[in-house]
Order: structure tokens, then C-alpha cells, then sequence
């Protein structure tokens, strides 16, 4: 069974507070927050401020998909405001290096993502520090876009390389998630699985969830 971590950019924005502690109530454990700054995506979201606003309402895994050009410059705040796990891309401007250290430095669980375009052999030069990997099944910046059901091929590849090195890091896939794709994403290999606007947008978030979370039970 997959971990399913609705994203908090398909919330309503003019209720976060409520919109946290209602998703907390239906049962979710991972909320996964998108950092957007206008140049490595095309769109702007949100920064450290809404972590910090939100952390006392909640018990969730933070789990902070950053998708900035520069994180290495930001890192420190989001970590002190009570992100769990900070995810930095690949294709990002700073020292990838620098940027795991400095998270397991101010005691958070590090990600690595790739976004479509990114073959999965990128990661590997990072896998032994990492705690989690993000693999992107939409070109970043935008909710309730269509999966790109080819980056899911991605898993393997990584998982095999993990299992060469004796590792074991979660893999999430991003973007696109719904009932009808979550079983191919599960037998692909997903660990976790971010939903935006299928649990958000949906009219009965509790049973949107319950059915993500069933459908990701492997059938035989
Ligand atoms: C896209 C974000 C995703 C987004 C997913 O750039 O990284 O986390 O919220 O939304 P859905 O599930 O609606 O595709
Ligand atoms: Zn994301």
C-alpha cells in the first residue's frame, strides 16, 4: 500500500488552516507542500511563512517539494519553520551536495527530484545521502495536469540501483495521480504518491483518499 500525501496546492487558499486540519482528519499522515519562485517553474506559490503558519495546527509529515532555483539560500528557514522532509531538484542552480548537507545538518530528512525531461541516472551520484526521492510524472509548476505515464519507467531504474548499493529510499511520484492511473503507478513502484487535485478537488475527500490509498494495494 503507497502512501498517498495530498498536496496543499489544490487546497482553498483562503481557508488553509481549516483545509490542513480537515485533510489531517480523513486520515492523511504526509502533506506535501509546493514551493514555487517564479523562475524555476512558472508560477509562484507560497514560502517558509504558510510552513510556519501551519505547523502548529498539524501532526502531518511536512514534506516540502521545492521547486526554486536557488534553494541552497532558503533551506535553514524552511527546516527552523518545521518542514520534515525538504526535497530540492536535480536540475536546480546550487550544489546539490551542499544542499543535502545542509538539510541533514539542521536535522531534516533530504530529497532529490527529477523532473520529466531528467533521466533517473542524475540521482545517482547523490543516492547514499538521500532520504527520499521525488520523481516528477508532470513538468512541475501547475496542479491537476495529466500524468506522463513514461516517467514511471524511472522507478525501476532507481530502485534497481538502490538494490545494487543495499539502500532503501522511498521513492513518491508527483503529479497527475487519480483512481485510474494509482494501480499502474503502484505495480511501476511507487512508495508514496502526491494528490492535489484528486483528493482536494474531490467532492468527498475522505472516501477520495480511502480509494487512492485502496487502489494502491497491488493486485495479483
Ligand atoms: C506540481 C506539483 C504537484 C501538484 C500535484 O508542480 O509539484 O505537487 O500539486 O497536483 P496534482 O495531483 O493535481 O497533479
Ligand atoms: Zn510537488
Amino acid at each position: 500500500m503507497a502512501i498517498i500525501a495530498p498536496s496543499l496546492l489544490s487546497a482553498d487558499f483562503t481557508r488553509m488552516g481549516e483545509e490542513v486540519r480537515e485533510i489531517e482528519a480523513i486520515g492523511t499522515k504526509v502533506l506535501h507542500i509546493d514551493i514555487m519562485d517564479g523562475h524555476f517553474v512558472p508560477n509562484l506559490t507560497f514560502g517558509y511563512s504558510m510552513v510556519k503558519a501551519l505547523r502548529p495546527l498539524s501532526q502531518m509529515v511536512f514534506d516540502v517539494h521545492l521547486m526554486i532555483s536557488h534553494p541552497l539560500d532558503y533551506i535553514e528557514q524552511f527546516a527552523k519553520y518545521g518542514s520534515d522532509i525538504i526535497t530540492v531538484h536535480v536540475e536546480c542552480d546550487d550544489d546539490l551536495g551542499k544542499c543535502i548537507d545542509l538539510i541533514h545538518a539542521c536535522g531534516k530528512k533530504a530529497g532529490l527530484s527529477v523532473k520529466p525531461k531528467t533521466s533517473p541516472e542524475a540521482l545517482f551520484p547523490y543516492l547514499d545521502k538521500l532520504d527520499h526521492i521525488l520523481v516528477m510524472t508532470v513538468e512541475p509548476g501547475f496542479g491537476g495536469q495529466t500524468m506522463m505515464p513514461d516517467c514511471l519507467d524511472k522507478i525501476a531504474v532507481i530502485k534497481a540501483e538502490c538494490a545494487r548499493r543495499d539502500l532503501n529510499i522511498p521513492v513518491m511520484i508527483d503529479g497527475g495521480v487519480n483512481a485510474a492511473n494509482v494501480q499502474t503507478a503502484a505495480k511501476a513502484g511507487a512508495d508514496m504518491m502526491v494528490a492535489g487535485n484528486a483528493v482536494f478537488g474531490a467532492p468527498d475527500r475522505a472516501a477520495a483518499f480511502k480509494a487512492l490509498t485502496e487502489g494502491s494495494v497491488i493486485a495479483e
